[in-house]
């Protein structure tokens, strides 16, 4: 397709024994915001480590392919991939602050980026990049130190430098949990800013289940080790395929004072590598005696135009 960006095939991904993720199959439209959902431990920083695959992120690509414009960049060597990183595909971690030095000022910190990719420093476009991000008076920043600046200030400040760099394609991992909610609000206005602004293709891990309803194109859902639903937004969170979805949906705590459904028990640790599905403890359908996946529990089939499932009972 020709403005593909970014298809994952068969992906798995281990850090030394064992897969953490497996089999796991997607592609993204450029300039597409897509979100990923699942428990704890499902492997959504691993999917996103692993699409960075930069040595100290400690992922192995077990099987499968990552192909970034057209190219096949698993098969990269470490300084190709060096080369693309912050530049072509960035990433911005949870702990923003640990993108900077504390003690070395933002000029040196921003030139050294720069330069690592042969890229300029300009002090203009720096104060025209704070100015879109409502950070004033860039001559004082730009001089200042991490430690001297409050959480939010050093996280625009972060998104400020990924939006220098320009990457095609920006991997956020839950940049706002450590947020409170207004923060977290105007955070996300940025990323959607920078999709705005660069075109740049976005795929965010949350646990906030009202960031993707509010700026996501694309929903997948992990599940132990795999990806168990992915389609467009709407139908992801409105019409859940998978059991696992709808369980999971199910669960957010809702504003009627109605306590959730909670979903019992937690994914298993070795989930990548079950042959049978690794939900099947916990599926509702299962424990009904009505199991629908059968020997074939992780082939994502279709619902319908742009939203499969693995696993899912037709009407
Ligand atoms: N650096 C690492 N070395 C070994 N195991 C890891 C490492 N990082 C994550 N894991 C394991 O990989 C699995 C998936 O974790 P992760 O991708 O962080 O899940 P999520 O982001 O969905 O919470 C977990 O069992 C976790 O313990
Ligand atoms: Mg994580």
């Amino acid at each position: 397709m020709a403005d593909e960006i970014l298809r994952v095939e068969d992906l798995s991904v281990s850090y030394g024994k064992g897969n953490m993720i497996s089999g796991v199959n997607f592609t993204v439209t450029k300039g597409e915001i897509v979100c990923f959902l699942g428990e704890s431990g499902c492997g959504k920083s691993t999917l996103l480590k692993a699409i960075m695959n930069i040595p100290e992120l400690e992922t192995v690509i077990t099987k499968g392919k990552i192909i970034f414009e057209g190219k096949d960049i698993t098969s990269y060597s470490d300084k190709e991939i060096r080369s693309m990183a912050g530049k072509n595909i960035g990433m911005v971690l949870q702990h923003l602050g640990g993108a900077f030095n504390p003690l070395r000022t933002f000029e040196a910190q921003f030139k050294e980026a720069l330069y690592s990719h042969d890229m300029e420093y300009d002090f203009e476009k720096v104060k025209e990049t704070f100015a879109q991000l409502n950070l004033p008076d860039a001559e004082r920043i730009i001089k200042s130190r991490p430690y001297e600046m409050s959480g939010g200030m050093i996280q625009r400040i972060a998104i400020a430098m990924t939006m220098i760099l320009g990457p095609e394609l920006l991997l956020c991992d839950e940049p706002t949990s450590a947020l409170d909610v207004t923060t977290q609000k105007m955070a996300m206005e940025q990323l959607m800013n920078i999709r705005e602004l660069l075109n740049t293709t976005i795929l965010l891990v949350t646990h906030n289940p009202g960031i993707p309803s509010m700026m996501a194109d694309k929903v997948g859902v992990m599940y132990a080790g795999h990806l168990v639903e992915y389609g467009k937004t709407h139908q992801v969170l409105h019409s859940p395929a998978h059991p696992y979805t709808k369980a999971l949906i199910g669960a957010i705590p809702t504003f009627d004072f109605k306590l959730p459904k909670g979903l019992e028990g937690q994914p298993p640790l070795n989930g990548a590598d079950m042959e049978k599905c690794a939900f099947s403890e916990r599926c509702p359908i299962c424990k009904e005696g009505h199991c629908i996946c059968g020997n074939n529990p992780y082939t994502l089939k279709e619902v319908c135009k742009d939203h499969c499932a693995t696993c899912f009972k037709r009407d």
